[in-house]
């Protein structure tokens, strides 16, 4: 592998940085002074460094964003901004993806990363993986409707749900909407929108505020994204080999 390409998939800096860091006598392979970006290194054999600092190869990436409202989760699209055009060219690698969706005018919590088996493993109905939602609904919800979710449902395309667990958070008054709570243990199109919509209400606004056991953090604004902590990326992969029904 080139030694630029590795650098700036290690996120050390963006092409035009690490060609400087190159040319400016920062990089050394096997303690030797790289002098062209075109130099071939073994990512897992050769010893890089940025100055004293070793470059340690990573093969695979995870963060949580906090989607915003108004971007697509996608990779690409050729209208619509997607959650990628939220990442800074030092983090944005080709490879990376989000983990299931979440709908444009939704926001919450969502991982991205570019490990293809976990995110099979958090997608996979074999898994369950739990997801809150907190919602503004139109009305004054009551606790027997949402007990209705507790058996499972049937949409009105006849699609079969399986139990969901739903609370009242509040009932706004004035504005005359109710918040409710809402987690559910599959992903199916549109759920939460739909299993409302079965309640003859609509949602009016819509945050997902746990995936598996990852909360959505505090004090990460909408629009913005941090890496997982080893911590949090040790229960999400907990989550992932979680077998159905624990
Ligand atoms: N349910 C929905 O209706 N929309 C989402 O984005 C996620 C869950």
């Amino acid at each position: 592998m080139r030694v630029d390409k590795f650098l700036h998939a290690m996120r050390i800096g963006t092409r035009t940085q690490v060609r400087r860091l190159i040319k400016d006598g920062h990089i050394t392979a096997n303690g030797e002074p790289v002098i062209s970006g075109k130099q071939q290194i073994n990512p897992g054999s050769d010893t890089v460094f940025l100055d004293d600092v070793q470059v340690r190869y990573q093969q695979y990436f995870y963060y949580v964003m906090n989607k915003p409202v108004g971007v697509i989760t996608a990779t690409t699209d050729s209208a619509a901004k997607t959650v990628m055009d939220l990442f800074n060219t030092t983090d944005f690698r080709d490879d990376l993806f989000p983990v299931g969706r979440l709908d444009k005018d939704t926001e919450g919590i969502l991982v991205i990363t570019n490990d293809g088996a976990l995110s099979h493993d958090l997608l996979s109905p074999n898994h369950h993986v739990t997801k809150v939602y907190e919602a503004e609904v139109t009305g004054e919800i009551t606790a027997a409707q949402l007990a209705n979710f507790n058996d499972g449902i049937t949409l009105k395309d006849g699609t079969e749900l399986q139990p969901a667990q739903a609370e009242i958070v509040q009932f706004h008054e004035i504005e005359n909407f109710t918040t409710i709570r809402i987690m559910i243990h599959e992903g199916k199109y549109h759920q939460v929108k739909r299993m409302v919509g079965t309640l003859g209400e609509r949602v009016v606004g819509l945050r997902r505020i746990k995936f598996g056991s990852l909360t959505l953090p505090v004090g990460l604004l909408a629009g913005n994204y941090r890496a997982l902590t080893d911590d949090e990326l040790t229960a999400l992969k907990a989550d992932a080999n979680q077998p159905v029904g624990e």
